[in-house]
């Protein structure tokens, strides 16, 4: 298959992992006869340094001629303390999500079982947890219309969702779970917000499509509270935006690490690849960061594109190098030596050989 990937790398540690997720597709595409061509485009705060555009236009048309996009990670501290930056590194990923409808965001929650002892919860609450979350992208508080008065003394974000928003992500959630154990469950806050009701009233009118699906409710304050009390309970978690966004990295304490989790986000015509993790400036150009967000998300990429053998070569490699404990100081105990590039180098390594790789 030929494909043409957009590598956005983006600030902080995303150079370095998304390095190690090019290197895992490079192999791939060596080892299953793909042409995978790859270029480069800028976003966020290396954006703004470069052009005063966290998304620069160049960078867009990239994206859309691209059949894939490998996003990497956002943000600078620099403008995180700064509340009267105008321009912001984030607005490249959100004018990304926006511009390409890219709605639907999945987010796959999975314990493994050699990392079980990583998380700060229990083993027996944590074992067998495999949740995927659908988390609504390109609407909500997010992008609703943000008002600041002209004394500064009163601000405003619009929490605004229409039918049309809700249901082609709940379509999507509802197919996800009757392809799972069936089990839905909408995250919301229906008893106080008028956006959550519209939400509830559109994932019932839809419920009679999905027989095999089992529906059910959670608040949100309650769902933040479940999902750590008893994870595996979740199957499908349907949820808005910024809801999606607290849940998802909620729920990397049962992983272990932020460091492993990835994502899809997917619209109509486009479809785009990320960690779930963000720049982590701090942790730059030290080789400590997690590439395995990353690794992973080139796996979904390939699923996405009916690559199921090549998508399991590369996520067999990531089991592996979790075994033998090849992984980043984050989830460390054994080595402490451990790079991001020695870990993409053993997955890499892994694809060409999967029989024979192990720690050199
Ligand atoms: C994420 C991130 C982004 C979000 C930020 C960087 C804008 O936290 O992808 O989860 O809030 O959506």
């Amino acid at each position: 298959m030929k494909l043409n990937i957009a590598v956005l790398p983006g600030d902080g540690i995303g150079p370095e992992v998304t390095a190690q997720a090019v290197k895992a597709l490079k192999a791939i595409a060596m080892e299953f006869n793909h042409v995978f061509t790859f270029q480069n485009g800028l976003v966020g705060a290396i954006a703004i340094d470069k052009t005063d555009n966290p998304l620069p236009e160049e960078t867009i048309n990239i994206c859309k001629k691209a059949d894939a996009i490998l996003f990497g990670a956002i943000g600078d501290t620099k403008y995180d303390i700064d509340p009267n930056a105008k321009i912001r590194p984030e607005q490249g990923l959100l004018g990304i999500r926006k511009k390409l409808d890219l709605h639907t965001n999945i987010r796959p929650i999975i314990a493994y079982d050699d990392l079980l002892t990583k998380s700060s919860l229990k083993i027996k609450q944590i074992k067998d947890t495999n949740i995927l979350i659908y988390r609504e992208l390109t609407g909500g508080i997010y992008f609703g219309e943000k008002k600041l008065s002209e004394d500064g003394n009163t601000a405003s974000d619009i929490c605004q969702y229409s039918r049309h928003e809700i249901e082609r992500v709940a379509h999507a959630a509802f197919q996800a779970a009757e392809a799972r154990k069936g089990k839905l469950t909408l995250v919301d806050k229906a008893n106080v917000l008028e956006s959550s009701r519209l939400w509830r009233r559109v994932v019932q009118e839809l419920e009679p499509q999905y027989p095999k699906v089992t529906l059910d409710y959670l608040f949100i304050d309650n769902a933040a509270m479940e999902l750590i009390i008893n994870p595996r309970q979740f199957d499908v978690i349907l949820t808005e935006n910024m809801f999606g966004d607290i849940l998802s990295e909620e729920a990397s304490v049962i992983v272990g690490s932020i460091g492993l989790l990835a994502s899809t986000s997917i619209g109509e015509k486009h479809a785009m690849f990320e960690p779930i993790h963000g720049a982590y400036t701090k942790s730059a150009n030290k080789g400590i960061a997690n590439p395995i967000a990353s690794i992973l998300s080139a796996a979904m990429l390939l699923d996405h594109f009916g690559l199921y053998d090549e998508a399991a070569r590369i996520r067999e490699g990531v089991d592996k190098s979790l075994k033998l404990h090849i992984t980043t100081p984050d989830l460390n105990t054994k080595y402490d030596n451990i790079s991001t590039t020695k870990v993409g180098d053993f997955i890499e390594d892994f694809i060409h050989n999967p029989d024979e790789t192990n720690l050199n």
